[in-house]
C-alpha cells in the first residue's frame, strides 16, 4: 500500500485537527485548527530583512524559511494545547509563490505527514485567502460573494459552495496590492507598500480626483488605470517645481483604489441575490477599506464577514481552513506533490 492509500484510508473525523503550513513568500507560518476553531497561529517574518532591498529577495526568503520552519511548527503545535494528540492532516501551500520558498514548507509538510501517517493536503494559497473568513465566522456557509484583494489577485467571486466558484470579474492588469506597492514606491515609501500608504493617508485628504471607476466594465478591475494617473500627477508636479502633499496623494489613491472594490463587491452580491459579502487577501487588512466595506454593506442590507487583519495577510490559519474543506472533500495529495509558481485563478495547479 502506498503512503497516499494508507493516509486516505484512515477514518475521517467530523472535527479534525489540522496543521497548516505556509511559506510562499516572506512569512514562515504554522497554525493548528480543530474543525473551524483556531487553536494556534505562528507567523515568523523575514520582512524586516527584505525591507533593506525594497522587496522580497527569493534566495533570502528561502534561507529564512529553512531557519524558521522548525520553530514555527513546533510553537504552533505546542501553543495549540493538543498535548500528545497528533494532527489528523497536514495542509500546506504548494503554490502560487516563490518556488524555493514554497519547497521549504512543502518538504517539511511531506515529512511531517509521512512520519505521522496522516494525509497531506496541497493548498492553493489564494484559496487559503478566500477560506480565512470561515475561521472569522464559524457559522458562515456558502453561497456568498467573496472579494479577493491581494498582492497578486483582485477578483469578485461568487462562492456557490465550499468547492465551487464563479469568477464574476478580475483584474485585467495589476492587482490591488500591486498598485498599493507601486504607488508607495512613487511616494518614496519603504516596503511593504500597502501598510505605509495607509499610514501616510491618515495625514492627508482625498482631494485629488484620481479616476474612481477605472476601465473595464462589469466586475473587472484595471489598477494600471489608477497607477498611471498617480505617477503622472507626482511627476508633473515635480517637473513644474510645484509643491504637493504626498499624504493627499496617498489618501486620494487609497480612496479610489478601495472605492471600486467595495462598490463592485456590493453590486455583485445584489446581482446574485446573496445576503453576505466576505473578503480576503492582504489589501483587506487596510483599515480604510474595512470601514468602507462595513458602511456600504450596511447600507445595502448585506452581512459582511472580514477575517481579522492578521489573517488577511499571509498566515497559516487560512491554509488550515482551506485544508479542512479539502479534508472533508477527501482531496489528498501524494508525496510527489511539487511546488507551483503560478496557479491561474479558478484553476488547479499541476499536482
Ligand atoms: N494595510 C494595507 N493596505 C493596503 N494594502 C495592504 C495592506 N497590508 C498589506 N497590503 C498589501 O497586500 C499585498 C500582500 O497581500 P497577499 O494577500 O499576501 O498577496 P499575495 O498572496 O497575492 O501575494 C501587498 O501588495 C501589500 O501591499
Ligand atoms: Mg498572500
Amino acid at each position: 500500500m502506498t503512503y497516499l492509500e494508507r493516509a486516505a484510508g484512515r477514518p475521517r473525523k467530523d472535527t479534525p485537527v489540522i496543521l497548516g503550513i505556509e511559506s510562499s513568500c516572506d512569512e514562515t507560518a504554522a497554525a493548528v485548527i480543530r474543525g473551524r476553531e483556531l487553536l494556534s497561529s505562528v507567523i515568523l517574518s523575514s520582512a524586516p530583512e527584505q525591507a533593506k532591498y525594497g522587496g522580497v529577495v527569493p534566495e533570502i526568503a528561502s534561507r529564512a524559511h529553512t531557519e524558521a520552519i522548525g520553530e514555527a511548527v513546533e510553537r504552533a503545535v505546542r501553543e495549540a494545547g493538543i498535548g500528545d494528540e497528533a494532527p489528523d492532516a497536514v495542509a500546506v501551500t504548494y503554490g502560487a509563490g516563490l518556488l524555493g520558498a514554497l519547497l521549504v514548507g512543502l518538504s517539511f509538510a511531506k515529512a511531517y505527514a509521512f512520519a505521522l501517517g496522516v494525509p497531506l493536503i496541497g493548498v492553493d494559497h489564494i484559496r487559503g485567502h478566500m477560506a480565512a473568513a470561515y475561521l472569522a465566522d464559524p457559522a458562515l456557509e456558502p453561497p456568498f460573494v467573496t472579494l479577493l484583494a491581494s498582492g497578486g489577485h483582485t477578483a469578485v467571486i461568487y462562492t456557490k459552495s465550499y468547492t465551487e466558484f464563479e469568477i464574476m470579474g478580475s483584474t485585467r492588469d495589476d492587482a490591488a496590492g500591486e498598485a498599493f506597492d507601486k504607488a508607495a514606491r512613487v511616494l518614496g515609501l519603504p516596503y511593504p507598500g500597502g501598510p505605509n500608504i495607509e499610514k501616510l493617508a491618515r495625514e492627508g485628504k482625498a482631494v485629488i480626483p484620481f479616476p474612481k471607476m477605472f476601465a473595464g466594465g462589469g466586475y473587472d478591475f484595471s489598477y494600471s488605470g489608477l497607477k498611471t494617473p498617480v505617477i503622472n500627477y507626482c511627476h508633473g508636479k515635480e517637473q513644474k517645481g510645484e509643491a504637493y502633499s504626498r499624504a493627499d496623494v496617498a489618501a486620494s489613491f487609497q480612496s479610489a483604489a478601495c472605492g471600486v472594490l467595495a462598490a463592485r463587491a456590493v453590486a455583485a452580491a445584489k446581482e446574485k441575490g446573496a445576503d453576505t459579502v466576505v473578503a480576503g487577501g492582504g489589501v483587506i487588512a487596510n483599515g480604510y477599506l474595512r470601514a468602507l466595506l462595513a458602511e456600504e454593506c450596511a447600507r445595502a442590507g448585506l452581512r459582511l464577514v472580514l477575517p481579522e487583519k492578521k489573517f488577511c495577510t499571509d498566515n497559516a490559519a487560512m491554509i488550515a481552513a482551506e485544508g479542512l474543506i479539502q479534508y472533508r472533500a477527501g482531496n489528498f495529495s501524494d508525496l510527489s506533490l511539487n511546488a507551483c509558481a503560478h496557479i491561474p485563478l479558478g484553476k488547479k495547479g499541476k499536482q
